[in-house]
């Protein structure tokens, strides 16, 4: 049975809810007293260095160095998570500092040029060792065989996609598919007239499509900035005479590559799937880039 609620029961409510009341209060007042020293204690904590951090390169590298910034979603060369190993230049003040002011040729890891003074540099780079000296992430450990071969020689494995389309075409106005070489292993090198890494490169990618020879392996090298077969192969030749390169006609195919920096590769399986891609010049007589070629023809 329920009964009508008394005078006592009434009060006794009140008084709960007002305590209540008064312990939200205080809770918040509490609350935010403890917000404002926290900020006031990491305020102190924010040096110069992790501000220009912050400003500079945390949309590529992270907030931590992690290599997750929100720019670095669609990159092609992963911006370096700082905790890892190895780097490309020696963990140390001057090094870093060469990077910071000249980034590195061939990836989208820009160089600050004279935008910065020595003292900023200087902090600057002091904070990236700090996060150099951090523990790395579990993931590091849980890269598969293949990953790994990958990784040591700078490309990342793809999901197995079907390759995006492109619309080719050779110096004598010869129309190539990618889908003319189902059965074969190609690597899609993406160059530029304009783009002195890759012209460099290019009697070196010579030399390792003719190494596999025999082994359904083809280099596809196409141009990106010349419309005009004839003399996009007129540049490659003196550099690499006799190596063989296509333009692509339609434009939309290399947006689908997301080519954001020269020269960048991408390889495609047998099946027409994506299996792997990369930015940035290459050694590509090194044993890490023969290792995972091998992997790739034999995947
Ligand atoms: C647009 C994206 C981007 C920004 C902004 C950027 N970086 Fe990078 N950074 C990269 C990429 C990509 C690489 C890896 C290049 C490679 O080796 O393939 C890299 C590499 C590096 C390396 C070399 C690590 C090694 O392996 O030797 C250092 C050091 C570095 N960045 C520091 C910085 C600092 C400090 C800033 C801010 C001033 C910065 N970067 C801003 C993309 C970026």
């Amino acid at each position: 049975m329920i009964s009508k609620p008394n005078n006592r029961d009434l009060m006794l409510i009140l008084a709960g809810a007002g305590l209540f009341a008064i312990a939200v209060v205080v809770g918040l007042m509490v609350g935010k007293k403890r917000n404002r020293s926290e900020i006031q204690a990491t305020g102190q904590l924010i040096s110069r260095g992790q501000l220009l951090y912050q400003g500079m390169c945390a949309s590529c590298h992270g907030p931590d160095g992690r290599g997750d910034g929100i720019s670095a979603r669609n990159m092609i060369s992963q911006p370096r998570d700082f905790s890892l190993r190895p780097w490309k230049t020696n963990i140390d003040l001057e090094s870093i500092k060469k990077v910071v002011v000249q980034g590195i040729p061939g990836t989208l890891m820009p160089g600050v040029k004279n935008g910065l003074s020595e003292p900023d540099l200087d902090a600057l780079a002091n904070h990236v060792l700090k996060l150099a000296d951090q523990t790395p992430p579990q993931i590091e450990k849980v890269f598969s065989k293949q990953e790994q071969i990958a990784r040591d020689a700078g490309f990342v494995l793809l999901s197995r996609n079907n390759a995006p389309v492109l619309q080719l075409e050779d110096e004598s106005g010869n129309k190539i598919k990618l889908s003319d070489f189902r059965g074969k292993k190609i690597m899609i090198h993406f160059w530029g007239v304009q783009c002195p890494h890759c012209l460099k490169e290019m009697k070196a990618l010579m030399a390792l499509e003719k190494s596999f020879q025999g082994k359904s392996f083809a280099i596809l090298n196409v141009c990106v900035d010349e419309q005009d077969a004839k003399s996009a192969q007129d540049t490659a030749n003196k550099f690499a005479p006799g190596i063989k390169v296509l333009v692509e006609s339609s434009g939309i195919g290399l947006a689908h590559y997301e080519v954001q920096a020269l020269p960048a590769f991408w390889f495609i399986d047998g099946d027409g799937k994506t299996f792997a891609r990369s930015t940035g010049a290459k050694d590509w007589a090194s044993n890490e880039c023969g290792k995972f070629i091998e992997s790739f023809l034999s995947n």
